[in-house]
């Protein structure tokens, strides 16, 4: 059975919205992991749109499971990394104008600078995982790369709209997951999985962990919902 890691970084978005202290994202962690979540990954990003870094350094606290940290692979970042130690960090590409992660790393560019960054992790015995597209030129970079882990982006999948692109995707997943398996590398994957598309990637039988946060925090907020508006209701009803 694959892991689930929780991705928080939207519950960090509800409270972005208005810059205030809630919903906590590390309230939000504890109660994944009382209810069974693996793992906790969130992502610092360089603009801090979600995820702060006091949140980090709490959610380190805090966190019982595995924390998986995303990030660029910046200076600025390996240091804070390295700071913090989470149990895993992911390295992702990082454009400021996104809206979330479009795409995998390229390791052929800045592949030397890349090696450093991962062997200055590991050396602080931090599980490096790399999120690149399920492309073979990519997993025999990340082999090369020295990296623990390699995180399939689902994203294609997910996005697919017609059947065959679907299977033509899937299938993709199915034996690049292999292929890195093959190579000793750990394989995790994620991006747009939801409800309805996780159970054909939670098959493949490489995949370790499943990384998971956008569909999850949606319905949260829905499945939610009915309580929220009975305790208002009730504290209003009450009132006079
Ligand atoms: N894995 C990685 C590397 C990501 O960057 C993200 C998005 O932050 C996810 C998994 C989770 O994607 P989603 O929010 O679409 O489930």
């Amino acid at each position: 059975m694959a892991r689930l890691g929780v991705n928080i970084d939207h519950v960090a978005t509800i409270r972005e919205a208005r810059r205030g202290i809630e919903p906590d994202p590390i309230a939000a962690a504890i109660l994944c992991e009382l209810a069974g979540a693996d793992g906790i990954v969130c992502h610092l990003r360089e603009d801090r749109r979600h995820i702060k870094d006091r949140d980090l350094s709490l959610l380190r606290q805090v966190v019982k499971t595995h924390l998986n940290l995303e990030m660029a692979a910046t200076d600025e970042m390996v240091k804070k990394a390295i700071n913090v130690l989470p149990d895993m960090v992911t390295l992702v590409p990082e454009r400021r104008q996104e809206i979330t992660t479009e795409g995998g790393l390229d390791l052929s560019f800045n592949f030397d600078y890349l090696e450093e960054a991962i062997s200055r992790l590991r050396s602080n015995a931090i599980v490096v995982s790399l999120f690149i597209d399920p492309d073979i030129h990519q997993i025999k970079n990340a082999a090369k790369l020295e990296a623990d882990y390699v995180e399939l982006h689902t994203g294609a999948y997910a996005n697919a709209d017609e059947l065959n692109q679907i299977v033509e995707e899937l299938e993709k997943l199915k034996s690049m997951a292999a292929a890195a398996a093959k190579m000793g590398l750990g394989v995790s994957a994620g991006h747009g999985l939801n409800y309805q598309n996780v159970v054909d990637v939670a098959k493949i039988p490489q995949v370790e962990e499943l990384n998971i946060g956008h569909s999850i925090v949606s319905r949260a907020v829905l499945v939610g919902m009915d309580r929220a508006i009975r305790e208002m209701v009730e504290l209003i009803r009450n009132a006079r």
